[in-house]
């Protein structure tokens, strides 16, 4: 063997694709079972420049330099070779938090709010989430499934390969059903992974508003156990809430969501302090969700029990609301993750990139923090954090490139589409003209 040959020589493996000489690599250093990052490991991912990754059977299998993954995985023998010169890779991006399945958009609150309205006087009226309910009932599932079927390729082209999705604009089984069962149809057509939520609990439908404990036994009797009889979802979600759901309440809706095997998640605190922090760490719940008002008690209880706060600033920057704390939740030890909100009345945002832009600018998360929160910790707000989120060997090669060649462009060059090819499981499933280049 002379002196310079490869230590792979003669091992040369193939790969069904090969992406090399990377500008820059960005992901998560290795953590025991894939756990998410918190305190100052959130600002340490591991950057590489002129780097490779060789994809096998839908999984990454090697990861590093270009010169040391091609020695193992040569361009000669790859099914396909993409030259990523230039270019930043990164994992797939997570959403974990989405209303996709809705129907309607309601650019008339917008307005309303522009001249003073605020969002619970809106909703007092009988708009909100009541007139997304109208909307919803107006479109067929097959309508509402090909609605879902385009909202899922504007995310994969923006980078985006997994997205949780809540119902919660039926409110009645046959609506909630409906939401879910169409996205589970889209979701079937789409590369990208979709994780269902069920979020019957999103407000107090109007005819129930005098006698809500019926509407509460009707949750907990007939729609959680029709969810998970029908396995249309993963999560049970309460919005925890001033003036929606109390936490006595959503205690019991979630306990019910746990009998029948759904993880508990809540959107929590976001227009009050009703001690949804406290509950969500006490039902062991996976995430809760805006905490733009919890309490230092609460987020310590979170803390301590390993619930990850997914953050929305795009609901404060629509709703002109304080941003939550995350600089006192990083700082507390919590996995902090950030999520875009979709949805038609307080965040009509697809853009999990101008999310991250708001974390650094209004949250002061750094560049890296953001990277950290829409992956790795984002993988774990939906319980996939052993499976995706990393380039890491064994994990799903869900990987996206980027023109700006640095993972703070990204953040930095807000408004704009940065991706330039998609990968999910291994297969490219998105490629952007590359004439839209601007830098
Ligand atoms: O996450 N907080 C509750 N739900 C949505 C808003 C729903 C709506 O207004 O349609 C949110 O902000
Ligand atoms: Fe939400």
């Amino acid at each position: 063997m002379s002196g310079n040959a490869s230590p792979h020589e003669g091992t040369a493996r193939r790969a069904d694709l090969l992406i090399v000489g990377a500008a820059q690599l960005l992901t998560a250093p290795a953590t025991p079972a894939g756990a998410p990052l918190r305190g100052s490991a959130l600002d340490q991912p591991l950057v590489l420049a002129d780097a490779a990754v060789a994809c096998l059977g839908g999984k990454i299998a090697a990861v590093g330099p270009t010169a040391d993954v091609t020695a193992e995985f040569p361009e000669r023998l790859a099914a396909r070779v993409i030259d990523a010169r230039g270019l930043l890779v990164t994992p797939g991006l997570i959403d974990a938090h989405t209303h996709l399945p809705f129907a309607g958009t309601r650019e008339m609150e917008f307005d309303a709010r522009a001249r003073g309205e605020s969002y619970e006087s809106i909703a007092a009226k009988g708009g909100g989430i009541e007139s997304s309910r109208r909307a919803l009932r107006e479109m067929s599932e097959d309508e509402l499934a090909d609605r879902v079927a385009g909202r899922l390729r504007v995310l994969l082209a923006q980078g985006v390969t997994t997205v949780e999705a809540k119902s919660g604009y039926g409110l009645s089984w046959s609506e909630e059903g409906k939401q879910l069962r169409a996205l589970g149809r889209a979701a079937a057509g789409s590369p990208v992974e979709v994780v269902p939520t069920f979020l019957g609990a999103h407000a107090v439908p109007e005819e129930y508003r005098p006698r809500r404990e019926e509407y509460i036994a009707l949750l907990i009797e007939e729609m959680i156990p029709s969810v998970h009889a029908e396995g249309l979802a993963h999560f049970c979600d309460v919005w925890c809430d001033k003036g929606i759901y109390t936490a006595e309440e959503s205690r019991r809706l979630l306990e019910a969501g746990k009998r029948h095997g759904l993880a508990p998640k809540l959107h929590a605190d976001e227009l009050g302090d009703v001690g949804a922090a406290a509950l969500a760490a006490e039902v062991g719940a996976i995430s809760a969700d805006h905490l733009l008002f919890s309490s230092e008690d609460g987020l310590r209880a979170m803390a301590a029990a390993g619930v990850v706060a997914v953050l929305l600033p795009g609901t404060a920057f629509t709703l002109g609301l304080p941003y939550a704390s995350a600089r006192r939740m990083i700082e507390m030890g919590l996995p902090v993750a950030v999520a875009t909100d979709w949805n038609p009345g307080s965040t009509m945002s697809s853009s999990l990139s101008l999310a991250m832009t708001l974390a650094v600018t209004q949250m002061k998360m750094t560049p890296a923090e953001a990277w950290m929160a829409v992956t790795v910790n984002a993988a774990a707000a939906i319980g996939r954090n052993s499976r995706i989120g990393r380039i890491q060997p064994g994990f799903q090669a869900d990987l996206v490139l980027f023109e700006g060649g640095d993972y703070r462009h990204i953040p930095y060059h807000y408004g704009h589409d940065h991706a330039r090819a998609v990968v999910i499981r291994g297969a490219v499933v998105h490629e952007a003209d590359h004439g839209s280049r601007c830098t």
